[in-house]
């Protein structure tokens, strides 16, 4: 077993971070300000908004003035979710780095995310991969429901390695094996993973991990082990999807960072500066850090009570 060197994290937060979250359209400028901080701790890769119905995700409502409000950085990706040619052309109008479309390996789930079959997902896709590549926009794409669907309950990983390879063959340059629901357990997230890579080698794969059950660190140390190099995940595990019902936030950047560089993987991100970003975060929107690390990181200077008690046992 050989861990990867370096590894990408893909920063979901600002997407699917916040496209869940109850109560009042977060205001753009906390969108913005959040995007940019995140940029500052070192990611590279950020998903910014997604070009959806807002009818069906008020949260993204506003994707265009994000993209117009950020402070692009260079060397950094800004993507965003596109479901259909129309979403596609707004983003590209944005000015957005990279999209991502979004299919499953559930049936029922595709029905309920995006009110279509499997099959006309990926045909709709085909006009925005058409587009995309005329415009020289990279194109991402996921595979929802891959270790269970809230509606169809265990899934075969034949059937995400089938989406998967469909993906891949309308020309996405990586696939995010999505465990939408955080259901999965270690084993299970190899037995899914070696199935894909029947069908797309690991080097195109990434894990986009919910950490509803709390295995989600495990899950992806399992994957590490078998050549994942590609990580989604959310500062403060902020987020849910919201035709999941259930389904907590992907698993916290600040975590994943932490047993990244335990293990001596180079991500390039500064674990300060995200915690930082993760409590303001979480403050603005009056939401509990679910990040462990970003607990523990932050609560003493946050916490003088916490920094005496702590002082005293030390
Ligand atoms: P539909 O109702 O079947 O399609 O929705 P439609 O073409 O009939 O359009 C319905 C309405 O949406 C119309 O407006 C369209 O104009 C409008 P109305 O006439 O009702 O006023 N519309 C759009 N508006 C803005 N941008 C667009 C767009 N397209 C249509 N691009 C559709 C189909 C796909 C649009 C809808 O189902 C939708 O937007 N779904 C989005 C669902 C979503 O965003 N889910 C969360 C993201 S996926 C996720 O979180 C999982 C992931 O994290 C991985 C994992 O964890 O597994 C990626
Ligand atoms: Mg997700």
């Amino acid at each position: 077993m050989t861990f990867p060197r370096t590894l990408r994290l893909v920063e979901m937060s600002p997407r699917d971070g916040l496209q869940n979250t109850p109560g009042p359209v977060i205001a753009t400028g906390i969108k913005t300000e959040l995007i940019d901080r995140l940029a500052a701790s070192g990611l590279r890769h950020i998903e910014a908004a997604s070009f959806v119905s807002p009818r069906w995700v008020p949260q993204m409502g506003d994707a265009a003035e994000v993209m117009a409000g950020i402070n692009r950085r260079p060397g950094v990706r800004y993507s965003v979710l596109t479901p259909n040619l129309r979403g596609f052309e707004n983003a590209l109008a944005a000015g957005v780095d990279e999209v991502a479309v979004f299919a499953a390996a559930s049936e029922t789930f595709s029905q309920k995310n995006i009110n279509c079959s499997i099959a006309e997902s990926l045909e709709r896709f085909r006009p925005v991969m058409t587009a995309a590549r005329a415009a020289g926009i990279p194109v991402r794409g996921y595979v929802s429901t891959v270790l269970g669907c809230p509606y169809e309950g265990d899934i075969a990983p034949e059937q995400v390695a089938a989406v998967a390879r469909d993906l891949t063959g309308l020309g996405c340059y990586e696939i995010s094996l999505g465990d939408t629901i955080g259901v999965g357990t270690p084993a299970k997230a190899k037995r899914m993973l070696a199935a894909v890579t029947r069908e797309v080698p690991v080097e195109r794969l990434a894990a986009h991990f919910h950490d509803t059950y709390g295995q989600a660190l495990a899950n992806l140390y399992a994957v590490l082990e078998d050549g994942v190099a590609v990580i989604d995940s959310s500062v403060a595990g902020l987020g849910g999807c919201p035709y999941a019902k259930g389904a907590s936030g992907n698993v916290a950047t600040e975590d994943v960072l932490y047993m990244l560089n335990g293990l001596g993987i180079a991500t390039g991100v500064d674990l300060n500066k995200l915690v930082e970003t993760g409590v303001w975060i979480t403050e603005q929107l009056n939401r509990p850090n679910g990040s462990k690390v970003g607990q523990a990181l932050a609560g003493p200077t946050r916490n003088p009570e916490r920094t005496e008690a702590s002082n005293g046992q030390n």
